[in-house]
C-alpha cells in the first residue's frame, strides 16, 4: 500500500451509502461523494441491465473527475413477471408525481406488483433482488459483482422496516419479510450486502497492486 491513501468516489449523494461502502470496504481508502462536486450532473440509468446501468455510472462519474469511481445498481426481479420489474424497479408505476416523496412512489410501486400478480400461486412467486456493483477508472472497467437475495413476493406488505419492496419481499430461510428484519440482520443476507462483500477482496488486491 502507498503511503497515500487512494482517493474513490462513490457514484451517490447519499449519505447512507457512502457510509456503508466505507465500513465494509475498509479505511485504507480516501472516500468521496458526488456532493463534493458542484454541478457536476446527474447520469442517467437508462441501461436494460443492471450491469449496464452501474457501468455507465462509473465510467462517466470516472471520467469526469479522474477518480477511481463505485456505481451501483440494483433492483427486483419477478420471474412471473418476466423478470420486472428489474431495471425498472424505482419507477414501476410511473414517475414521481408533484409533492410525492419516496414511501409514497415505494407503495404506489408495491400496489402495481401485487395486482399484477394476483391469483398467481405462492409456488410462482419467486424473485430475487440484485445488485450490480462496478469500479471504473477513466480508462476502462477495473472490477465488476453481483449479490442477489432470492426470495418470495407475499400477497400484501408485511413489515415496517427497510425501504422499496422490502415488505412484499419474503425470505424463506428466515421466515420474515425483508421489512422485518433489522438493518444489520438485512445487510448480513443482502443483495447489495453480498455485492459488497465480494468486491471487498478483489478492491484490496488492486489496492496492494498499484503500490
Ligand atoms: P437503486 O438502484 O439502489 O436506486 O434501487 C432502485 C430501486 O430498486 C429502488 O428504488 C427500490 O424500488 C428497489 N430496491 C433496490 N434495492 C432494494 C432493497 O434492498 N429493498 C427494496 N427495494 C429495493
Amino acid at each position: 500500500m502507498s503511503s497515500v491513501a487512494k482517493k474513490i468516489l462513490v457514484a451517490s449523494t447519499n449519505p447512507g451509502k457512502i457510509a456503508e461502502l466505507r465500513a465494509m470496504l475498509g479505511s485504507d481508502v480516501r472516500w468521496a461523494g458526488l456532493a463534493e462536486f458542484e454541478g457536476i450532473g446527474e447520469i442517467e440509468e437508462d441501461g436494460d441491465t443492471f450491469a449496464e446501468n452501474a457501468r455507465k455510472k462509473a465510467l462517466g462519474y470516472a471520467g469526469a473527475t479522474g477518480l477511481w469511481t463505485i456505481a451501483d445498481d440494483s433492483g427486483l426481479v419477478i420471474d412471473a413477471l418476466g423478470g420486472d420489474p428489474g431495471v425498472k424497479s424505482a419507477r414501476f408505476s410511473g414517475e414521481k408525481r408533484k409533492g410525492e416523496d419516496r414511501t409514497l412512489i415505494d407503495h404506489r410501486n408495491i400496489a402495481r406488483v401485487l395486482e399484477l400478480l394476483k391469483g398467481v400461486p405462492e409456488e410462482k412467486r419467486t424473485a430475487k433482488f440484485v445488485c450490480r456493483l462496478c469500479l471504473a477508472e477513466p480508462d476502462g472497467i477495473l472490477l465488476e459483482t453481483e449479490g442477489t437475495l432470492q426470495g418470495l413476493i407475499t400477497e400484501k406488505e408485511i413489515g415496517e422496516n427497510g425501504f422499496g419492496y422490502d415488505p412484499i419481499f419474503f425470505v424463506p430461510g428466515l421466515n420474515k419479510t425483508v421489512a422485518q428484519l433489522t438493518a444489520e440482520e438485512k445487510n448480513a443476507i443482502s443483495h447489495r450486502g453480498n455485492a459488497i462483500r465480494e468486491l471487498k477482496p478483489l478492491l484490496d488486491k488492486l489496492l496492494c497492486e498499484i503500490i
